[in-house]
């Protein structure tokens, strides 16, 4: 779609909607959306049914959110995120014209950060009578009173609307009792899907009563264990899903919750549920051994004894998440990793793990083994170039999301196997590997003779002058053309030696994250940082990048919506006036501690960057408050600005 500005004045006979549709099924979402703006037959083009399955429009309660509405009422069916609704008469007309436009169509509704009455709300439900999703999460105002659906009447004409509703997310709400809670899961009898995390849950006892919670009767204080058990129970031929998460659950009521006569869970989060122990997860695996999602990350009390129980027992698991279970060693992940079906593996912050059970797991022979999409292992920092190494041949045909950030002890070696081997690779995140320089971007092997020249007192390293015509565009072929039964210290030497793979070679990535590897420079990030899919990019805190690094990364990465520079002194209003031009899909900037900047930049993203939702110019010696007043007034999507002076006071925003 670049430089197609030549070609403007060209007649061209209309294609007809069938084959503009057919291109357009080529694109990424976010391009076909561009795509949508270019003239009104491809615009029509983009409204094609297949594209709108999951079109989910989010905007705040506003006069002008009511024309949206109305305009969306076209759709045969859609989603809404609609947040900052309130008591007053805006949000009541709103939610009026939402039931009257969309009613039927709406698949999904969600209401963040709202305050509403239980007599808006009421307006609207019983006209939604295709909803497959409602989302209540934090709605305290709605649930306070505990009067919500307390009339028959009102429930009977909310039953007959949600009667086919499968997912509630009623997360975070402080006044969930068992009444309010009965009365609206009266109304949804169908649910596949229940969140109940951050909601204060009386798993044991009562302090109002003194006694079992719920062992008399419904509470109209607490949402009880009991009565959650009796919802799971009358509607588990349905119910798969169930979220606890940030909750006080205690093993034994994980116990009675698992051992629901009839009740086949196939996705469980219990993330920072701290009081669960290794014999409740044992207990669990027994008696749900469907699960395919388990996240019980920051359940700190766990150990390896619930990573070889997941591994007997969870059989079809396909995603589990471990993350800052930090007594978790590498006991167990060998067997884990012989667990199939497993997609992906979240072990960020399991600060013992170094990989060798996890290679060791992938190589076994004769028996299946995991093919992992995504591997987490942030803040790992036993994790060395040896473990990545083999990682990267052993799961180059599956892994599409790597996450090695804070791993300190990963170098260029690393970085040049994930390039020669994981080639499906989306997302890389290298944060904080401090120790990786340009040689490792560039797939190069650091010789002498090309030591940086320190008393020249040049920043970066030289390359050789053939150094713009080298072959490092394609990565050269490796001396592992089969998988190695097992690699070993000498393979690593080996391929120490060899240069590899260019970060280039990763044409599919669509996130990148280097922040902190303070050892790069405009060398590398000028050469190989050209993704036509790049979404998200962060470049903060590389002290050595300058303009030059800004420029072209925005002249080759069109697409992104993300852009971090935070704490690059290097870079000045003349990259951002360079870059920005390129960016017109840029929704989040951070240029926070960036103290070459001033306020001529700012003008430049008003110029170009109209869709910026976020904008961080926080501790920027040289930005004014005045003009980011001015440049508030004038960005019609930014939602969030941080600004905060340098001497640390903060601004009213
Ligand atoms: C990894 O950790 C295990 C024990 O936790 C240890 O026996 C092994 O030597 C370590 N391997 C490496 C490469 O550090
Ligand atoms: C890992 O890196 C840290 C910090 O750079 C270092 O102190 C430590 O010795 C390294 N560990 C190994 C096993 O190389
Ligand atoms: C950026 O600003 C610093 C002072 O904060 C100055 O020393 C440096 O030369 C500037 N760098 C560039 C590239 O303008
Ligand atoms: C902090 O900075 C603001 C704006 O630059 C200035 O108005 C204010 O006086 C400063 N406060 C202190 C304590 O230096």
């Amino acid at each position: 779609m670049e430089d197609s500005d030549a070609e403007d004045n060209v007649e061209t006979p209309e294609l007809p909607v069938e084959i503009i549709v057919y291109i357009l099924s080529f694109l990424h979402a976010a391009d076909r959306k561009e795509a949508s703006l270019v003239c009104r037959s491809w615009y029509y083009a983009s409204q094609d049914l297949r594209f709108q399955k999951n079109a989910v429009f989010c905007f705040p309660a506003s006069a002008s959110s009511l024309e949206l509405v109305r305009s969306l009422s076209s759709k045969s069916r859609c989603s809404l995120v609609i947040s900052q609704l309130d008591g007053f008469s805006i949000s009541r007309s709103l939610l009026l014209e939402v039931g009257v436009c969309l009613g039927p169509k709406l698949e999904s509704l969600a209401l963040p950060g709202s305050s509403l009455t239980e007599a808006s709300l009421l307006s609207l439900l019983p006209r939604l009578t295709s909803l497959r999703r409602l989302d209540l999460r934090g709605l305290d105002s709605l649930f306070m009173s505990g009067a919500f659906l307390s009339r028959e009447e009102h429930r009977q004409q909310v039953r007959s609307a949600l009667c086919s509703l499968e997912e509630l997310d009623l997360s975070d709400l402080r006044y969930l009792s068992d009444l309010t809670f009965n009365r609206l899961t009266g109304c949804t009898p169908r649910l596949r899907r229940l969140s109940l995390s951050g909601c204060h849950i009386a798993f044991e006892f009562d302090p109002y009563r003194g006694c079992p919670v719920g062992a008399v009767q419904d509470s109209s204080a607490l949402l009880s264990l009991r009565n959650l058990r009796r919802l799971l129970a009358e509607q588990k031929s349905t119910l798969v899903a169930l979220d606890l998460s940030r909750t006080s659950i205690t093993p034994e009521s994980l116990r009675t919750i698992a051992q629901v006569p009839g009740l086949v869970l196939e996705e469980l989060l219990l993330q920072g549920c701290k009081e669960l122990s290794d014999y409740s997860v044992e207990v669990l695996v027994k008696h749900q051994p469907g699960l395919h999602t388990l996240d019980i990350s920051g359940c700190t009390e766990l150990t390896s004894r619930s990573v070889e129980a997941i591994a007997r027992g969870l059989k079809s698991l396909t995603h589990l998440f471990l993350s800052r279970d930090w007594r978790i060693t590498e006991k167990g992940l060998a067997d884990l990793l012989s667990v199939s079906s497993l997609r992906t593996l979240d072990l960020s912050e399991c600060l013992h793990i170094n990989g060798t059970e996890i290679v060791k797991g992938l190589k076994a022979s004769g028996t299946a083994r995991a093919r992992l999409e995504a591997l987490n292992l942030k803040s790992c920092t036993y994790i060395q170039d040896l473990a990545v190494f083999s990682l990267t041949q052993l799961l180059a045909d599956s892994l599409r999301e790597l996450d090695l950030t804070s791993c300190l002890n990963v170098t260029d070696v690393s970085v040049r196997a994930v390039a020669t081997y994981l080639q499906k690779l989306v997302v890389l995140r290298l944060a904080w590997c401090k120790e990786v320089t340009d040689w490792g971007l560039l797939g190069m092997v650091h010789t002498d003779e090309c030591e940086p020249d320190e008393e020249l007192g040049d920043k970066g390293p030289k390359f050789t002058r053939t150094f713009g015509n080298m072959g490092f565009f394609k990565p050269p072929r490796m001396p592992f053309e089969e998988r190695p039964k097992l690699v070993t210290q000498t393979d690593l030497e080996q391929f120490q030696q060899q240069a590899g793979a260019s970060l280039l070679a990763l044409a599919r990535l669509q996130e990148l994250d280097l922040t902190g590897c303070a050892k790069l420079t405009d060398s590398s990030i000028t050469q190989v940082v050209r993704f036509p899919d790049l979404r998200r990019l962060s470049l903060s805190m590389l002290p050595e990048i300058s303009d030059a690094s800004l420029a072209t990364v925005a002249w080759r990465c069109r697409g992104l919506t993300s852009l971090a520079l935070s704490h690059c002194p290097g870079v000045s209003d003349r990259g951002v006036a360079q870059a920005a031009q390129h960016l017109q899909r840029l929704q989040h900037l951070y240029l926070s501690g960036c103290d070459n900047i001033t306020d001529r930049c700012l003008f430049v993203l008003v110029q170009h960057c109209r869709r910026l939702k976020t904008l961080d110019v926080s501790r920027c010696k040289n930005i004014s408050p005045t003009t980011v007043d001015l440049l508030q007034s004038q960005l019609p999507f930014l939602e969030s600005v941080h600004c905060r002076p340098v001497n640390g006071t903060d601004l009213p925003l």
